[in-house]
């Protein structure tokens, strides 16, 4: 599965890893269980999941047994010279790492394909957006799909800028067939960003990618 995500979500260069089983991941280093010592049992597994898929991405980047702290944002404190991301589910654990020669950054997001909770909607989309996703075609939970986008941009976007952004801060544009979407952040203050978003529609699974490129 991993070899036609990677290439369905990411330009070449990105190494994408996943894990279907939580429970097969391999253990943390005492400082990463540090990390968790509060936390309750399926979030360290969701953790070690991550981890371990952060680390078997950087093995293929010639990085062995790295240590994956984190930041005060909770963002993952990636080797110099790699930028990477993280996501989980009850169901699969990702990690996509690349050289930041190859891009600037990147995001990875994974939600059920199912519809977002009643209410949702209207806190994570703009009423264009609203609008956008009642057009789309096909029966597919295209609210959760806005989500996951705002996501996986988000966790590019944040090691970046580190600035906060609020849902209503961009506006996301998904193409359907193309399996693309586009995103803009509305807020004048922000430089614009050569972002590419993508999404592929696995059997009860969303995945989205955000990879910020370098500008020529
Ligand atoms: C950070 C956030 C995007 C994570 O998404 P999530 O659905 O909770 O969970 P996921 O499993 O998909 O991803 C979690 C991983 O994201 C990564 N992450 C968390 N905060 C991050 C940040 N500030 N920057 C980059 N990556 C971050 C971590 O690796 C985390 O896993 P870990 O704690 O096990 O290391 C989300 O919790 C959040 O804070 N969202 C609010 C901000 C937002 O999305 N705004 C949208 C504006 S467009």
């Amino acid at each position: 599965m991993s070899n036609s995500l990677t290439q369905r979500l990411f330009p070449s260069g990105v190494i994408l890893e996943t894990l279907e089983d939580l429970s097969r991941a391999e253990p943390l280093t005492a400082r990463e269980l540090q990390l968790v010592s509060k936390a309750v049992p399926k979030r360290v597994d969701e953790f070690r999941a991550g981890r371990h898929c952060a680390r078997h991405a950087l093995r293929k980047l010639g990085i062995e047994n790295f240590e994956l702290l984190k930041g005060p944002n909770r963002e993952p404190i990636w080797p110099a010279g790699v930028v990477g991301s993280i996501s989980h589910s009850e169901k699969y654990a990702a990690a996509a790492v690349a050289s930041s020669k190859v891009v600037k950054s990147l995001g990875i997001d994974i939600e059920r394909a199912k519809p977002l909770a009643d209410g949702l909607c209207h806190t994570i989309a703009t009423p264009d957006e609203i609008r956008m996703v009642t057009t789309l075609p096909g029966d597919r939970p295209w609210d959760t799909l806005l989500f996951s986008a705002k996501e996986s941009f988000y966790k590019a976007w944040f090691p970046l800028t580190r600035k906060v952004l609020e849902f209503h801060d961009v506006r996301v544009d998904i193409e359907p067939i193309a399996e693309r979407f586009r995103i803009q952040i509305l807020k004048e203050e922000y430089p614009p960003l050569n972002i590419i978003g993508r999404f592929v529609f696995t059997e009860d699974m969303i995945w989205t990618s955000a990879t910020v490129q370098h500008c020529d």
